[in-house]
């Protein structure tokens, strides 16, 4: 890391949401996640210090459960009909009515579900995978990266405009790039201060990495598949690669092709889905915390007193009413609570309006058949493209059933603006056009849709957390601190943003630094 200080390289790789938490992991400069949960056994009980927890998210619903574990009294106000907030699977009868009044009815059958938010757990993501063990939900394998989904780069050149099986991209890309280096390497036009032994061995290592001739040139290789019509008696027949000029003229250099999936150690495999949905980790915190949540309670106005906090809301009958505590754990999204009216401190103000949120779409679409599956031999994971829709991943689950649901679009920023501001019908149409040309069996196997623009849905407005550098550098150590008696939590007060973990962490902090205070009074 010559030439580079640490705080350059950990500002550089905090591009992606989240990636800024493995550089400081690496670095040793922040913990791993208090995996063994609170030392509840060993604390003094709270008994009668009430809490207010606004969201009933991961992040709410995780503190009300740990500080209930220590003898608070707490009260979650939740503005929704259903606990989970972010963490939401659509489901036959799922409805949603976007903040420009666009409202759907979920028609989903046979059991199909899309997880509108939170899918996938990555397998170093503990604090998930403990909560998880600790309320006995089922995991799986979520099939990240797939190399028989396609490639399917819209534009001009040779390999444009059809679908290509990432495995002949990706093996030609390799075999090329590690041919041209060991050229480079054998001629000595890279100034390597290498002796010939490490020579010897690099390109050893390059000729296996490219599956490259001995002579160590790139001729093409098993690795990208050939064709099976002659069954297991006929001579397998290898396709010859792509040039490497067809590749780059082809749009396949384009981030759409490698900024996620196994390029991200968030994304690495092996990943973990919750079977049936994830929405059953939020149902298993709630079935344990049934006295204390009250839904459809939506915050009016978040107000200090003297000794505590005293919060204004509409409960579900539309009454207005209040709620004194000594403590309030706020886990709202800042998009929201923008608007709610409070006694928060300038920084905090500060905070809560400068802290940009990340656009996002998604849309799930119900097939009457799995063709991916039975024509495409695709089980689980991601195509990738340069068309609006960005990514369609297949499930992980119920391979070769009837029917199935794909996410037909899973989009970010200006595309997941674009895309969300056209009519339900608008984006269903562009999900099974952008689609189709990838998946021809599209129009005539489509049975129903339903789409969502995050920063469009009540209560969210956001899809996460999406800190600039100026914003992480300004505002981020504000919301770690308490104002007053009010604390916040959720995947906004983490380098974990975008993940469950995020707010699992979040609230872990919370409630350690609650307890912190009333114990030593
Ligand atoms: P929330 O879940 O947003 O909870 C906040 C709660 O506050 C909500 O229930 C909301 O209804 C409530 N609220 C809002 N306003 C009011 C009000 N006025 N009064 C009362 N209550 C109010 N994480 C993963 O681990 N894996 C993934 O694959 C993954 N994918 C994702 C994909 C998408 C599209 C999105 C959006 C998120 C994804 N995440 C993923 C992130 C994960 O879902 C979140 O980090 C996590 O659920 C956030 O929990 P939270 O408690 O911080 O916030
Ligand atoms: N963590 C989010 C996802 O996995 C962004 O899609």
């Amino acid at each position: 890391m010559k030439g580079i200080t640490r705080r350059e390289f950990i500002n550089k790789s905090s591009v992606v949401g989240g990636a800024g938490y493995a550089t400081l992991f690496a670095l040793g400069l922040i913990k791993a996640g208090p995996a063994k949960g609170l030392n509840v056994e060993n604390s003094p009980k709270a008994k009668g210090k009430k809490v207010i927890i606004l969201g009933a998210g991961l992040a709410g619903m995780t503190a009300a459960y740990e500080l209930g574990k220590l003898g608070y009294d707490c009260t979650i106000l939740e503005a929704r009909d259903r606990v989970g907030g972010r963490v939401w699977t659509l489901r036959e009868g799922s409805r949603e009515t976007e903040v420009d009044g666009q409202e759907q009815i979920c028609k989903f059958t046979n059991g199909n579900y899309l997880n509108a938010g939170a899918a996938r757990i990555p397998h170093h993501h503990e604090i998930s995978l403990k909560y998880c063990k600790e309320l006995g939900i089922k995991l799986e394998i979520f099939n990240n990266v797939n190399d028989a989904a396609y490639f399917y780069s819209k534009g001009r050149g040779p390999l444009n405009n059809k679908s290509i099986r990432m495995r002949e991209i990706k093996s030609d890309f390799r075999g090329y790039t590690c041919e041209l280096l060991a050229k480079a390497i054998d001629q000595k036009s890279l100034d390597l201060p290498m002796s010939p032994k490490d020579v010897e061995k690099l390109l050893a290592y390059l000729r296996a990495e490219g599956d490259l001739s001995p002579d160590m040139f790139y001729k093409g290789s098993e690795r990208r598949g050939y064709p099976l019509a002659k069954g297991a008696t006929g001579k397998p027949i290898y396709a010859d690669p792509y040039l490497l000029r067809e590749i780059l003229y082809s749009g396949f250099t384009h981030p759409a092709f490698h900024n996620v999936g196994e390029y991200t150690y968030h994304q690495q495999p092996t990943l973990l889905q919750v079977v049936g949905g994830t929405d059953t980790l939020p149902k298993a915190f709630a079935s344990r915390l049934e006295d204390i949540i009250q839904l459809n309670a939506v915050v009016q106005a978040i107000r200090k007193t003297e000794k505590g906090v005293n919060i204004e809301y509409l409960d579900a009958q539309g009454k207005a009413k209040k709620l004194k505590a000594d403590f309030c754990i706020c886990t709202i999204p800042l998009p929201v609570l923008k608007d709610i009216p409070n006694d928060f401190s300038e920084p905090v103000k500060a905070a809560i309006s400068e802290i940009e949120y990340m656009k996002t779409g998604k849309i799930g679409i119900q097939f009457k058949r799995r063709f991916w599956e039975e024509d495409d031999k695709i089980f689980g994971g991601i195509t990738k493209t340069n068309m609006d829709i960005t990514q369609i991943f297949y499930p992980s689950s119920d391979f070769l059933a009837k029917t199935g649901v794909l996410k037909g679009y899973y989009n970010f920023n200006r595309l997941a603006e674009k895309v969300g501001d056209l009519s339900l019908k608008e984006r269903e149409k562009l999900a099974l056009d952008q689609g189709g040309k990838i998946h021809p069996q599209y129009q005539a196997e489509f049975d129903n849709a339903f789409s969502l623009a995050w920063h469009k849905i009540p209560y969210s407005l956001g899809g996460w957390a999406n800190y600039s550098e100026e914003s992480r550098n300004n505002h981020f150590q504000t919301l770690l601190k308490p104002d007053g008696n009010f604390y916040f939590a959720g995947e906004h007060t983490t380098y974990l943003t975008a993940w469950m973990a995020g707010a699992f962490e979040s609230a872990q902090r919370v409630v350690e630094n609650i307890q912190d205070r009333v114990v030593k009074g």
